[in-house]
């Protein structure tokens, strides 16, 4: 099968991730794939933070999982995801970088999993604007990102009847 093809039909969500640091030259292809995905009017009303200080990360987890338990997963790498107030297209857009970047991950030999919007209060408003999100933009969805620990998982069986034709 076409390369793509076997990569677009393979990906999963990895949950557990190695020790180890994305290399630079991988996470700017990521990064190249959510900048360059499809999004409404062309208007790119995203920006992506990207968090790799160890530190921080488990600051943030704790902030929004509560101590003790994780949102993030341990990766290594956190890609933040904040579109601007207003946008129509917030969840969409959303969507299409995450999307992008999650494939791009695993075309690289990389894992990752989408985590949900955080749900910000002020304490955690305050640390995403520190760590560079704009303000006017709304965290909407977080990429954790790193090397899958243990076996990749094979291909997800989907959901049947989800298709019909008319031909
Ligand atoms: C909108 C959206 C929100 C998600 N939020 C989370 C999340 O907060 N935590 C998580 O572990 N996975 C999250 N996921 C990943 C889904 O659980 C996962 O894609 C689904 O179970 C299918 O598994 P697969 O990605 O391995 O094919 C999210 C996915 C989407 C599209």
């Amino acid at each position: 099968m076409n390369e793509v093809m076997q990569s677009l039909l393979s990906r999963r969500s990895i949950r557990s991730f190695q020790n180890k640091q994305v290399e630079e030259e991988k996470l700017q292809l990521v990064l190249q794939a959510a900048v360059l995905a499809p999004n409404g009017r062309n208007q790119e009303p995203w920006h992506f933070t990207v968090l790799q200080n160890a530190e921080i990360l488990n600051k943030l987890d704790e902030l929004v999982a509560g101590k003790g338990n994780t949102f993030f997963y341990h990766a290594p790498t956190l890609i933040l995801v904040s579109i601007e107030e207003g946008n129509p297209y917030e969840q969409v857009n959303t969507a299409c970088a995450l999307t992008n970047m999650m494939q791009a991950a695993h075309a690289l030999d990389l894992g990752s999993v989408w985590c949900n919007r955080i749900n910000g209060n002020h304490e955690i408003d305050t640390k995403l604007t520190e760590y560079g999100v704009p303000v006017g933009y709304r965290v909407t969805g977080t990429l954790a990102l790193g090397y899958c620990e243990g076996e990749y998982p094979s291909p997800r069986e989907p959901k049947k009847g989800t298709i019909n034709y008319i031909r």
